[in-house]
Parts: C-alpha cells; sequence; structure tokens
C-alpha cells in the first residue's frame, strides 16, 4: 500500500481529527525548534552534497557544517576536542563504537566491566554479546526502586581487572538522574575508564567531561539536541581514542589508495556518506538551545506533574518523586490495565502520544518492580512542549485516576 507524504507544516491535529498530545520527546524531541527543519531543507535544496569527499566550492560548505557541528558538540559538552567528536547515525551506533571498539580483543576473559541495570539495551546488549561470544566478565549493579544506582554498592563491583565503567547519565524509563560527579570520580581512582550515556541529559542537565574526567561520551542528537533523527555522535579523549578499533570501515574519504588496517578511529566510525542534512539540522538545533539558555520550563512543569500524581490513588508513579534528580520522564503503572492498554486508551480518549513497555532496558524492570504490568506507561516532555501539554498531563493522570 502507498504511504501519502505528510506536508512540510506541522499539524496540530492527528489524521483522526483529534489533538495532538505529543508527550515522547524521551524516544525523540518533536516538534523541532524554529530553524531546525529549515536547516535541514535548506542544506538538501541548495547545497545537497555529501562532506568530506571533494574540493568544491559547495562540497567546502558541506564540510563547514560538519566541522561547525563538532565545534558546537564540544561546547556543549565541555571539551576543548572538536577533532574527538565522532558523528554517527544515533546513540546506539556511538556506544556500540565506544564498547565494541575499546573491547576490541578476540578473548575477554581476564578483563571486568561494570555497568549498572538502569542502562539501555544499546549498552546492555553489546556487552551481554561479548560475555557469551568473548568470555568479558560483566558486573550490572542494580538499581532502587526510583531508578537510582547507589554509589556503595557501584563501588562494591569495582575489581583490580576492571577496564571500563558504562553509566547511563538518565534513566530513559524513570527519569532519574545519577550522581556523576561521584561515580566517575570513584571508577576514576580504581583506574578505570568511563564511558557515560547522555542519551536523556544532552540539551537538559549541564555536563563537562573535562571537570569530570569522563573518557567517552555518547548520544542521540535527536533528543535534546533537538536536531532530525538519524544522528549521534561520540566523544573520546584523544588519548583514549587511539586506543579504540572500531569493528568496521569503508570509504573515508582519506589515503582512498590505502587497504591498511590503522585508520584513526572517527575515520573508521563515520565510514561511507554522513547525514549532512541532518546534521545541518542539529546544528541550528544546539545553536537555539544555546539561545534559550533559561528554558527549564520544564522544572515547574515537572512540579506540577509530580503534584498531580500524589492526588492519584489507583496510578502510582514509579520513579523520583521529587524534583531536583529528575528529568521530565514519568512512568506509570495501574493496577487495572496493562501499559499498552493504558497507552492505547490515552491515545484514543485524549490524543496521547506516549510510550508503553519495556522501553528498550531490559534490566531496570527488576529493580522497579514493573515486569508483572509488562513494563510501564511512559510520559515524556521536551523543550517545545508547552504549558498547555502540561496541563492535559495533569489532568489526564486525574481522569484516568478516575476510571
Ligand atoms: C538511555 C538511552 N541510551 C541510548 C539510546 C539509544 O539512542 P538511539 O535511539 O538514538 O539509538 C536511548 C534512546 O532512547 C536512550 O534512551
Amino acid at each position: 500500500m502507498a504511504s501519502s507524504i505528510p506536508p512540510l507544516e506541522p499539524s496540530p491535529v492527528q489524521p483522526t481529527g483529534k489533538p495532538r498530545i505529543y508527550l515522547d520527546h524521551a524516544a525523540t524531541s518533536w516538534p523541532k525548534p524554529p530553524g531546525v527543519l529549515e536547516a535541514c531543507v535548506g542544506y538538501q535544496a541548495n547545497v545537497g552534497v555529501a562532506a568530506g569527499r571533494s574540493v568544491y566550492r559547495n562540497s567546502q560548505v558541506a564540510d563547514g557544517i560538519v566541522s561547525d557541528l563538532r565545534s558546537l558538540i564540544a561546547q556543549l559538552i565541555g571539551t576543548p576536542h572538536c577533532d574527538s567528536i565522532a558523528l554517527t547515525s544515533n546513540g546506539t551506533m556511538a556506544l556500540n563504537a565506544a564498547i565494541l571498539g575499546l573491547l576490541h580483543e578476540s578473548i575477554l576473559e581476564t578483563v571486568h566491566v561494570v555497568t549498572t541495570s538502569i542502562e539501555h539495551n544499546s549498552v546492555l546488549r553489546p556487552l551481554t554479546q561479548l560475555r557469551k561470544t568473548r568470555g568479558l566478565n560483566v558486573t550490572i549493579v542494580p538499581c532502587d526502586r526510583e531508578g537510582f544506582v547507589n554509589m556503595h554498592r557501584l563501588q562494591l563491583a569495582m575489581r583490580p581487572n576492571t577496564r571500563l565503567v558504562v553509566l547511563n547519565h538518565a534513566s530513559n524509563v524513570t527519569g532519574s538522574i545519577m550522581d556523576l560527579t561521584h561515580a566517575v570520580s570513584m571508577a576514576k581512582s580504581h583506574g578505570a575508564m568511563v564511558l557515560v550515556d547522555a542519551a536523556q541529559t544532552l540539551g537538559f542537565v549541564p555536563i563537562d567531561v573535562t571537570a569530570l574526567g569522563v573518557d567517552m561520551l555518547a548520544a542521540p542528537l535527536h533528543k535534546g539536541a533537538c536536531g532530525m533523527l538519524g544522528t549521534g555522535f561520540l566523544y573520546a579523549h584523544p588519548l583514549v581514542g587511539e586506543k579504540l578499533r572500531i569493528p568496521w570501515i569503508g570509504g573515508t574519504g582519506r589515503s582512498s589508495d590505502s587497504l591498511d588496517d590503522d585508520f584513526p578511529w572517527r575515520d573508521a566510525v563515520e565510514s561511507g556518506n554522513m547525514n549532512v542534512p541532518a546534521l545541518a539540522s542539529v546544528a541550528a538545533g544546539i545553536r537555539w538551545l544555546q539561545s534559550h539558555p533559561h528554558v527549564p520550563a520544564w522544572e515547574k512543569w515537572t512540579a506540577s506533574i509530580l503534584d498531580a500524581f500524589r492526588h492519584c490513588s489507583r496510578i502510582r508513579l514509579i520513579g523520583p518523586k521529587q524534583l531536583g534528580n529528575r528529568l521530565p520522564v514519568f512512568s506509570l503503572v495501574s493496577e487495572s490495565m496493562d501499559c499498552h492498554e493504558l497507552a492505547m486508551l490515552m491515545d484514543s480518549a485524549r490524543g496521547w502520544e506516549t510510550r508503553s513497555g519495556f522501553h528498550c532496558a531490559a534490566a531496570i524492570h527488576e529493580g522497579i518492580d514493573t515486569k508483572r504490568y509488562s513494563g510501564t506507561l511512559r510520559i515524556s516532555l521536551g523543550h517545545t512542549s508547552t504549558d498547555s501539554d502540561a496541563s492535559e498531563v495533569c489532568e489526564g493522570l486525574r481522569w484516568l485516576d478516575s476510571l
């Protein structure tokens, strides 16, 4: 069946004619801030050429967009090393590049990795695969009922042969923010390298990899950084980057007459043509964030949504109950319906676009005790949510609780 191409103008209503309440910013941000879509379409309409491959004027425009974006990302995460930012097609590819690149030996029986149960499957699955196929030792530190990882338990997991600690800055299920300062300094004091997954926090919570001493940081650029889908990056400190052996390679636009296998890590990660129109949109998204440094409206919305939950008796918030150490990501369960039924009901009754299930995070549900509900219903707000979205969430929660 041929699908129809949606119009360029974002529509405030669903195809059914109902108002659209987009509450899935933790998956990807929508709508994008002003200028983002225009940067993508403008690039494709007026430039449209590949980056890193040629010398003609428009190809230099493409190269300029890519290097400008590296500088913007470097500023956002607090590193002077713009050349240590590799652009990827999403957060998953960046995390895989870091994990598989650092743990590249064919036998890993003497190597230990520590991670946590709040990680996304883009961390847990590659680590599990390395455990099964190459003997990697992996310790997954559990979280508490709100999705927080206890720092003492993290410390107890460290061993003399711990090479890497992988930390999710904030859970995409509960919104709980990890105490990175504490976790990173503890890992470093044991001589381990640290990879941070900033998928949910980039653009929401300031992060400074240099001050923290983070070795690698991976994140999508289509969530809090406000760019188009199909974008992400990996930062690796130059001394760590040179240790990475990326398990894929192809055309790099450089040394094209050579088949050697000692390519710089960033070239290997970025093998093949890049999605330059989408990267142009990311630059516009980050610039928008820079020009709106005081947009923590989501803190105000979070306060009112937490308050609405406090008055509910049939539905229950899973995750932090207080402001301060959480994102505007709210998971809930109900004793009378499973989470998929809840999501369908809220869509058909109120136009809510939410997400239900385990949220690609296999290990957290034990700790937050949500397996028996088939996961949770997740509501998430972002930079382009509105006061009226937040009021609708509060009203919708009251309505759901009254059923
Ligand atoms: C915590 C976390 N890590 C990694 C990812 C993977 O990002 P992407 O979907 O861009 O591959 C996500 C996406 O939801 C996430 O929430």
